[in-house]
This record gives structure tokens, C-alpha cells and sequence, in this order.
């Protein structure tokens, strides 16, 4: 069926054809009736692979990453259509309109895409009277970022007050440092800011927890482009401070030679395939580092089930997409999921941690 709708949609400038399809997405999220529609078309033909990180239950490996439902619009309608798992978000404390337009491309020679966005936000208040109509059962998360007019070294205010407000609201919540269109965003990547960050985000959760008698977990999303010693750095204070999670990775500011499209030269983070091969060396590294203390959520690039069933043994324990969704739509779930699962009847294995194992074995 998106066969039939992606010329019309591609025919349209990157971030019309975004709004298009994202509002009706939501109006479907309003009406069990169209979201039972999507669910028997679509997410019933996505196997079960059962997940199972931060406490969490995934019915699969395989979620929506952060960006494409920004204000917590359209989860149910993601859920419906098979995603184990939506990321909502990146959500800043106030309303903002982000960077100026144009500020999404699409590289189509080389599926990819450069968005330099900014974290357009409608805020934290229609955010969280969207969660509250909540119905589905998947995995819901909500990732927070900062205003653009909080300077660095305030920026643990906006993340505190994001996630007092959204905290049990949401599954998990995931501190976002690593968007590279929010002026010194990443600069939060560095030692001396993050240790200071991650301990008042994790008293946060602490007090949280102690109020409300329930646990959110919190993860951490990292950039690609950090050097070999920044990425051990975080890694180390990701596992002393406790997180309950790794996501690796938002979009890189670098651009491989290989890129063909005439938009390489736009300025943002290029997302999809290009990205694939760098994100599952940050992954193998990141894994490598953590010591199977904290799980990892893989996210770059994925296309196929290859790509996804590669980063799973590199030592992501959970995946999640964007890109490849806006190229191939709903049928890549599918795709992937049914691929990882003829991959684990191939070693006789039910789990991907019990596969991981055993090709470790072998
Ligand atoms: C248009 C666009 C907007 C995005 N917005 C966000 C965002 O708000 N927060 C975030 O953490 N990641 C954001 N991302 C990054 C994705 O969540 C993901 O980390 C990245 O695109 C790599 O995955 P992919 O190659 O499957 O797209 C965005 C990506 C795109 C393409």
C-alpha cells in the first residue's frame, strides 16, 4: 500500500509530506475503529520476538526512534502499525518553533536524509495532554531536550523539569545531548558537564521514584561522532551513574565520500543508510565498554534484516528506526522482524541475547 502512497508523498517537499502523513496518523490515534484497522493490516503480520531491557517487555526488537512523533501525536497509530516500542519526542519544556525552513532533505540516491530541525516543539503541556489519552500497550518512551534559549549551563533545569512532568507518563525517558541542530547541545557529551548532568538527572529519578513508588528508567542517546576517548568517557559515567540505558545514535554531522544526492552539502545530521556501517562500530565499541552493565539501543542506518540482525550481535539489545521507515514504510517492520526471526530459528535459538551468546560461543 505505501508503494501506491510514497510517490505522492515524495512528490511533495520533505517536511510538507512529514505533516501530511503525521496528521493523519493522529486522527487515526483519536479512533480505535482506524487504529483495530492498522493493527489487523499491518501489526498483526509482525512476528513476536519477545525483548526484554530496562524491566521493560518489547513484544520485538525492532521501535520508532525519536523525531517523527515529536508532540506525542500519532503513538497509538505507530503501535498499530507493528512498532514494538515509539520514542516520542524530543520534547523541550516551552513551545518553539525550531530553525527556519527548509530543514529536511532527502538524499534519495543515497536513502538518506539531513534534517537540521532544531527540536521544533509544541511544549511540554499539549505533550502531556496527548500521553494521558494513552491506550496502547507497546512501549511508550518520551525523550527530552532543551529549549534553545537555555544557555549549557542550565540545561539540567529543562531536563529536570521535563521529566518531573512526564514522568509517569511514559515507559521511559531519554535525556537527549546528542542532536547536533541545537547550538552546543553536544558540548553536554563532554566529561566535565555530563557527570554533573547525569547526577542530577538521576537524583531526579531517585526523588521521582521515592514519591510515586514507581521506576522510570532513563536513558542516555549518544552522538556518532565522538572519538574512541569520549566514548569510553561516556560509557563509564553512563555505568557509575547508573543508567538504565545507552542509545546509540542520533544523526552525524559527518559525510561520507560515497554520498551522491545533490543535498549532501546541507547543513544538519544525515540519517540512514549511510550511517550504518559507523553507528554499528559505535555500537561494538559502546558494548564493549559497557560490559553487558547497561543494554544498549541501536539506531542508525538499519535498512534490512541484516543491518539490524548485525548491530544485535555487535550488542545492541534493541533497535529502533527512522529513516528506512520514511523510505519503505510500514512493511519494513515487518521485513525486519520476520527476518531476525527466521535468523534465530537458523541458530534454534528463541531470544536474541541467547543467540548472541551462542554465536560468542562458537
Ligand atoms: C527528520 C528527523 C528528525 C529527528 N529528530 C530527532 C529528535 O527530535 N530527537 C532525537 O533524539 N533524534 C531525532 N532524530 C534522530 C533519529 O531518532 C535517529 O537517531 C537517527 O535518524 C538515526 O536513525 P535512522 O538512520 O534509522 O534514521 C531525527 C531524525 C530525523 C531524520
Amino acid at each position: 500500500m505505501y508503494k501506491l502512497i510514497k510517490p505522492l508523498l515524495f512528490a511533495l517537499d520533505a517536511e510538507k509530506a512529514h505533516d501530511v502523513s503525521l496528521s493523519f496518523l493522529a486522527g487515526a490515534s483519536h479512533s480505535t475503529f482506524l487504529t483495530g484497522l492498522l493493527q489487523s493490516c499491518f501489526g498483526n503480520r509482525v512476528p513476536d520476538i519477545p525483548t526484554r531491557l530496562m524491566g521493560l517487555e518489547f513484544r520485538h526488537p525492532i521501535g520508532l526512534a525519536a523525531g517523527l512523533d515529536k508532540d506525542a501525536r500519532a503513538f497509538e497509530a505507530f503501535s498499530a502499525l507493528g512498532f514494538s516500542g515509539v520514542e516520542t519526542g524530543t520534547v523541550t519544556p516551552k513551545a518553539q518553533p525550531g530553525n527556519d525552513r527548509p530543514r529536511i532533505f532527502r538524499l534519495l540516491e543515497d536513502e538518506a536524509i539531513i534534517n537540521r530541525l532544531g527540536f521544533n516543539s509544541s511544549g511540554l503541556e499539549s505533550y502531556k495532554a496527548n500521553l494521558k489519552r494513552r491506550r496502547t500497550q507497546s512501549v511508550i518512551g518520551g525523550n527530552v531536550g532543551k529549549n534553545a534559549g537555555t544557555p549549557i549551563e542550565r540545561a539540567y533545569e529543562d531536563y529536570v523539569t521535563s521529566m518531573r512532568q512526564i514522568y509517569k507518563l511514559v515507559d521511559y525517558i531519554t535525556i537527549n545531548i546528542s542532536s547536533p541542530n541545537t547550538k552546543s547541545l553536544r558540548e553536554l557529551q563532554n566529561a566535565e558537564h555530563l557527570d554533573d548532568l547525569l547526577l542530577k538527572i538521576k537524583e531526579t529519578q531517585g526523588k521521582l521514584n521515592k514519591v510515586s513508588g514507581r521506576y522510570t528508567p532513563v536513558a542516555l542517546k549518544i552522538a556518532p561522532d565522538l572519538q574512541a576517548d569520549e566514548l569510553e568517557t561516556i560509557c563509564e559515567l553512563a555505568t557509575s551513574h547508573e543508567f538504565d540505558a545507552v542509545i546509540a545514535t542520533n544523526t552525524t554531522v559527518t559525510r561520507p565520500d560515497t554520498l551522491l544526492s545533490e543535498h549532501k552539502t546541507e547543513i544538519g545530521g544525515l540519517s540512514g543508510k549511510p550511517l550504518n556501517e559507523k553507528n554499528t562500530d559505535i555500537i561494538r565499541a559502546a558494548a564493549y565498554h559497557l560490559d553487558g552493565k547497561i543494554p544498549i539501543i541501536g539506531v542508525g542506518g538499519i535498512t534490512n534484516a541484516r543491518d539490524a540482525w548485525d548491530k544485535l550481535m555487535a550488542g545492541a539489545d534493541y533497535l529502533q528506526i527512522y529513516t528506512s521507515f520514511i523510505y519503505h514504510g510500514p512493511a519494513v517492520i515487518e521485513k525486519l522482524v520476520k527476518g531476525l526471526r527466521s535468523r534465530l530459528d537458523h541458530y534454534s535459538c528463541e531470544t536474541i541475547d541467547e543467540a548472541r551468546k551462542k554465536l560468542k560461543k562458537d
